[in-house]
């Protein structure tokens, strides 16, 4: 029987995870299925038990069921314990269900393969929702030499930087607050899902800096635009999707693919 997969969200219907995967599954010789799954909110784990009784071997999960994965788990990678959600399910020979996140190294992976420098750099990092937590561990594993978060809301960058404190020299502040420059700004936010931009101060690009935006689209994010006008060189968040994606595949399949072609045909499709 063929190994199925599936991705779990809501809506889920325009997700791109079916064609990466299936892509990877031709690239690397694999016979698998892998489809999406319409979860009602809050209908989560009957959802996964349903997929689960159906053959289901393992899944991805997106919003907004990545705490709702994080809850269900028997077992937790480290780095899903820290970023306190799950986007990685795995269904063990003995029906216990383990589950990891993919997206901080897929983050990393991606700033690698763009050739941006993190080791001994500033970095910048807007927003404190999910997406910005799950990406904490691994960009301090590059050890920067700074790691600043920046949130509308100070509280939760206040929280962010004193849960991961250990790990780190990382601090919080205001959008207004942020002073210096910065080797490497990072839009964790959802701002640009609504085409709004944070209100950060001028100046924050050092020479040669990067600009990254965690969200994509087939035209550059307002975030990218803006940041691509004050001369930092911007990045969006598709290669983070294939490489999330890849470290997924990787823990189902033992076969890392490659991710390069799925990446051009992934732009193309956009
Ligand atoms: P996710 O799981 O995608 O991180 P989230 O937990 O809802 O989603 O977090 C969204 C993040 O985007 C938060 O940091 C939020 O700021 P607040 O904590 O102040 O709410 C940020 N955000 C959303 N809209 C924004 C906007 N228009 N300008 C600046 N920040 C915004």
């Amino acid at each position: 029987m063929t190994d199925r997969y599936c991705v779990f969200g809501n809506p889920i219907a325009h997700s791109k995870s079916p064609f990466i995967h299936t892509a990877f599954a031709r690239e690397t010789q694999q016979r698998l299925d892998y489809t999406t799954w319409l979860a009602p909110v809050g209908g989560f784990a009957e959802a996964w038990k349903a997929f689960t009784a159906e053959g289901g071997r393992g899944a991805n999960v997106t919003v907004p069921f990545k705490g709702d994965a994080f809850a269900l788990c028997d077992t937790l990678s480290k780095r899903a314990q820290r970023a306190e959600a799950v986007n990685t399910l795995i269904l063990g020979g003995n029906g216990k269900v383990y589950g990891d996140t993919t997206d901080g190294v897929g983050l990393v992976r991606d700033l690698h393969y763009h050739g941006v420098p993190l080791t001994g750099k500033r970095i910048l990092l807007l927003g404190a929702g999910g997406a910005v937590r799950g990406v904490i561990e691994p960009l301090l594993a590059e050890k920067p030499r700074e790691l600043v978060i920046a949130n509308r809301t100070l509280a939760k960058a206040e929280r962010l930087a004193h849960d991961f404190s250990d790990l780190g020299t990382l601090s919080a502040a205001g959008f207004n607050d942020v002073t210096g420059a910065f080797d490497v700004v990072i839009n964790g936010t959802s701002a640009s899902l609504a085409g709004e931009l944070p209100p950060l101060p001028a100046g924050i690009f050092s020479t040669n800096a990067w600009a990254y935006d965690m969200m994509y689209a087939a035209e550059p994010t307002v975030f990218s635009a803006w940041a691509a006008a004050q001369g930092a060189q911007a990045i969006d968040g598709l290669g983070m999707l294939v490489e999330q994606a890849a470290e997924s595949f990787f823990l189902w399949r033992n076969v890392r693919p490659d991710t390069a072609s799925v990446r051009k045909k992934l732009r193309k499709r956009l």
